[in-house]
């Protein structure tokens, strides 16, 4: 039975992981803001207030799991608004700044002494932070947290090498969520799925490599 933290469980990719990990066997340690009435059942430890912007609150998390071991980390939580050219939000472009590009980051360095040799850090990105795959424009406070969040993983696969601590980043499809407004190519449990055999996948080999949740290496 493996321990698995995920953050932004309570909905979306990140419950869908909580559930798929949880129906294997795994003890799921759900990091959400506010729990949701699909995260129960045994195997699911849920703690509430853990907002990933917030120094103090992803430290109370860490104080929480003192001592405890972490055998995969997943960086999921995440928010998208949509500025075009003519609509440059400096405001809005800050949060995702906030929670996509810093709070992996952050979650990742206040968990570190729970990690060690063999554990595992995913962070779900997003392809829309490829800059060889950007074809399309837009977006632009999301494309740039995106692409900022993937230096800080690859950044992490250096830094936790020696430790033995793979670091992935991960795309988790076009998926049905309240994020993309219920659109999209496939639904949170064929994503949790593709992602949950990424991470299973992983080893020290494929550090600081990005990929499809289909099992596709997408490029920088
Ligand atoms: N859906 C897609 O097609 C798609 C594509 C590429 C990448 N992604 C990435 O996949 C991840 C999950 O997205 P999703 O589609 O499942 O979106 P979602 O349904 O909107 O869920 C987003 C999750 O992030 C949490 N969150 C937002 N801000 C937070 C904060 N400051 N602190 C802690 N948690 C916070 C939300 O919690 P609350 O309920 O408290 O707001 C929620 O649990 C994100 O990183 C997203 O960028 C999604």
């Amino acid at each position: 039975m493996a321990t698995i933290v995920i953050t932004g469980a309570n909905r979306g990719i990140g419950l869908e992981l909580a559930k798929q990990y949880q129906a294997r066997g795994d003890h799921v340690i759900a990091a959400v803001r506010t729990a949701s009435s699909e995260l129960t059942g045994p195997g699911i430890e849920t703690f509430e207030g853990v907002d990933v912007t917030d120094d103090g609150a992803v430290a109370k998390l860490a104080s929480a799991l003192e001592g405890r071991d972490i055998d995969v980390l997943i960086n999921n939580a995440g928010i998208l608004s949509r500025e075009t050219l003519d609509d440059l939000d400096w405001g809005r472009m800050r949060a995702q700044f906030e929670v996509n590009a810093l709070g992996p980051l952050r979650v990742t360095k206040a968990l570190l002494p729970c990690l060690s040799e063999g554990s595992k850090v995913a962070i779900i990105s997003s392809r829309v932070g490829s800059l060889d795959d950007n074809s399309s424009g837009n977006n632009y406070g999301y494309r740039m947290s995106k692409v900022a969040v993937n230096m800080a993983g690859v950044n992490l696969s250096h830094d936790l090498k020696d430790k033995g601590i793979p670091v992935l980043l991960l795309h988790p499809g076009y998926v049905r969520t309240e994020m993309t407004g219920m659109s999209g190519g496939i639904d949170p449990d064929e994503s949790a799925r593709g992602l949950i055999a990424r991470i299973d996948e992983t080893t020290m080999e494929r550090t600081g490599t990005f990929w499809h949740a289909d099992g596709t290496e997408l490029p920088w």
